[in-house]
């Protein structure tokens, strides 16, 4: 996945797409790309690395040009490289695409054979040659047109020709795409977010269509040529300035934001005056709901995964969870009682994006959890129901995490509320309970001095376990998914039971383990399974929560204590010290904390 943006103006554009390109940089950052038309010539600049490589190369060679497209690179086909960076030209044609060509190599072969050359390996290439190759007996319109119906796979493109040049094609399927509108100029993006420095007047492409942007004209057309309507979108401005402050990155900055974020999404959510959960715009009868099944991908769906304990707890519901890159492709059988639940930080992700188009062609009730409330799966499902925890940039979700896990449990309650699973005080309790969330976190993260020095031995071991039972189980999931992200060590979440059925066989002498034990219902028999790995030579550090009570365990290497909530909200205090471990173990070896390798923040391709 990657992100590309375009501007046509009357105006100077390269320092503009460069700036948008920084945006972007979310979507993917091993390679970046920019070409202008000036002196009736496309001139070409890419690099390996960031945008920041990228602009420094532009600089020295004063690129200018008032029409240009730009691109950051997450490689699928062919390594990082200059050569494989895009865009990709030929002397008439330069293309940006953010998606994959799955026929690439067919057509590939077709295009040799004609004569065309390729420099790179990319699968996009051939989107050049075959845009070159319809235009030698077509006019651009008609070329567009046969040439998306020539391509499988999914891409959001944009093209610009030499000899005209004030006119950018935008093409989407699959793959997101905004167009911009400025006062004599249009601009093209990945998403509203690259393009809001530069205006707050939006349209999206539905999939399948292009568009023809001209400095002071925008078309938009169906995948058979015939015009459509667009619908122009007010932004708010308001996730414009979010910057790092006094934080040296991103991700130490939103960690300690989340007792912020925990109190905005609680007052968006719980009406205090009157002690009640209010879910918006509800389109079904609550109590017609019968099922409810929970999709994503990476950290959203460990999300799902905690959601899971609270509406088998507190609701009659059947409720299932899945990865949305495997439920795209099963024989799922619908139901119409159910509620298909989408998560998601970006609202972008390919395949839970798939996963809940396929819902909708099945006819079923879809609910989105995002952030990006602008974003591809906002638009498209039934109910959208915002975390509001403003913009997240480091690539390693976390205040997302906690946002999603808020969002679910406050649908939960009210659901359990509704359909009369829970007391009306069960219910009071819970919000109750739920109002003292924000202070409860922002005291855990206090754990911060204790957590800094273990970093170092988590950072230098060869690899380490994450264990716990019942709702810390998928927190030892997310806590071993932070540390592979971002310190590139080994690390595997574990149920804390399942361990004597194999995995016991990787604890060594000084291995370091986390054990998340919270004194909940399963703390007792946790602690047991964490005796038997302290008993086989694993450093131990438990994460429970504060307690007068003894441990009865000998041996504990280091022991972190979160705050008193009710057992159902420890999973958002036990998570809060396990990103602090990650952070740390990343910092002490240098890494680029917000921007891990091999990684992007949005997914957009499968
Ligand atoms: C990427 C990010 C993860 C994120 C996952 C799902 O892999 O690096 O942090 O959890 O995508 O993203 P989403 O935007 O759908 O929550």
């Amino acid at each position: 996945m990657c992100g590309i943006v375009g501007i046509t103006s009357s105006k100077e554009v390269t320092s503009r797409i460069i700036g948008s390109l920084k945006k972007l940089e979310y979507r993917g950052y091993d390679s970046a790309g920019i070409a202008t038309i000036s002196e009736n010539n496309i001139n070409e600049v890419k690099c390996e690395g960031r945008v920041n490589e990228l602009e420094k190369n532009v600089n020295q060679i004063k690129l200018s040009g008032t029409i240009g497209i730009g691109h950051v690179r997450w490689a699928t086909h062919g390594k990082p490289s200059t050569i494989n960076a895009h865009p990709h030209s030929s002397e008439n044609v330069s293309v940006v695409h953010n998606g994959i060509i799955e026929n690439s190599t067919i057509l590939k072969k077709i295009l040799e054979k004609k004569g065309y050359k390729f420099k790179s390996q990319t699968d996009t290439e051939v989107i050049v040659h075959l845009v070159t190759d319809y235009l030698k007996k077509n006019n651009l319109k008609d070329t567009i047109i046969k040439v998306l119906k020539k391509l499988h796979g999914s891409f959001a493109l944009g093209i610009i020709f030499k000899d005209q040049p004030d006119l950018i094609i935008g093409a989407r399927r699959g793959s997101p795409l905004a167009v911009g509108y400025g006062p004599d100029e249009h601009y093209l993006g990945s998403d509203s977010y690259a393009l809001k420095s530069m205006t707050n007047k939006i349209s999206y492409l539905n999939d399948g269509e292009f568009c023809i942007l001209k400095k002071d004209q925008v078309e938009f057309f169906d995948s058979d040529g015939i015009k459509t309507n667009k619908e122009v979108l007010n932004l708010s401005k308001d996730e414009q300035n979010y910057e790092k402050d006094q934080y040296k990155y991103f991700m130490a900055k939103e960690i300690d934001e989340q007792p912020v974020t925990i109190k905005n999404c609680i007052n968006e959510y719980i009406d205090k005056h009157n002690n009640e959960i209010n879910i918006y715009n509800f389109p079904w009868k609550i109590t017609d709901i019968s099922s409810v099944v929970l999709i994503g991908c990476g950290t959203a769906y460990h999300s799902c995964l905690v959601a899971k304990y609270w509406f088998e707890q507190n609701t009659n519901m059947d409720v299932s969870v899945d990865i949305a890159s495997e439920f795209r492709y099963r024989k799922i059988k619908f139901k119409q009682n159910a509620l298909y639940i989408f998560v998601s930080q970006s609202g972008e992700t390919a395949d839970t994006f798939a996963a809940l188009d396929l819902c909708k062609k099945n006819e079923v009730k879809t609910c989105a959890i995002v952030n990006v409330v602008e974003s591809s799966i906002a638009r498209d499902a039934d109910l959208v129901l915002p975390i509001h925890c403003g913009p997240e940039i480091g690539v390693a979700s976390t205040k997302a995490f906690l946002g999603q896990m808020l969002v679910l449990y406050l649908l939960c309650t009210k659901i359990s509320y509704e359909q009369k699973t829970i007391s009306n005080k069960t219910y009071q309790n819970k919000i109750k309970d739920l109002l003292l969330l924000s202070k409860c976190a922002k005291e855990t993260l206090n754990t911060d001095n204790k957590i800094h020095n273990l970093g170092k031995d988590f950072a230098n071991s060869k690899g380490s376990m994450f264990l716990g039972r019942g709702y810390s189980y998928p927190i030892a999931l997310e806590g071993a998914l932070k540390l592979k992200e971002l310190a590139y060590v080994h690390a595997e979440g574990y149920p804390a039971g399942e361990m004597k059925h194999g995995p016991l066989a990787l604890i060594e002498e000084g291995m370091p383990v986390v054990v998340i034990a919270p004194r909940d219902e399963h703390y007792k028999k946790t602690i047991s399974n964490m005796q038997e790995v302290i008993s086989r030579g694993a450093k131990v550090l438990l994460i429970t929560n504060k307690s007068t009570d003894e441990i009865f365990s000998e041996n504990i290497w280091e022991q972190i204590e979160v705050e008193n909530i009710s057992n159902e909200l420890l999973p958002f205090l036990t998570t809060i010290p396990l990103q602090k471990l990650a952070y740390y173990s990343a910092l002490d070896k240098g890494f680029d904390i917000d921007k891990p390798r091999n990684l992007a923040k949005s997914v957009t391709v499968e």
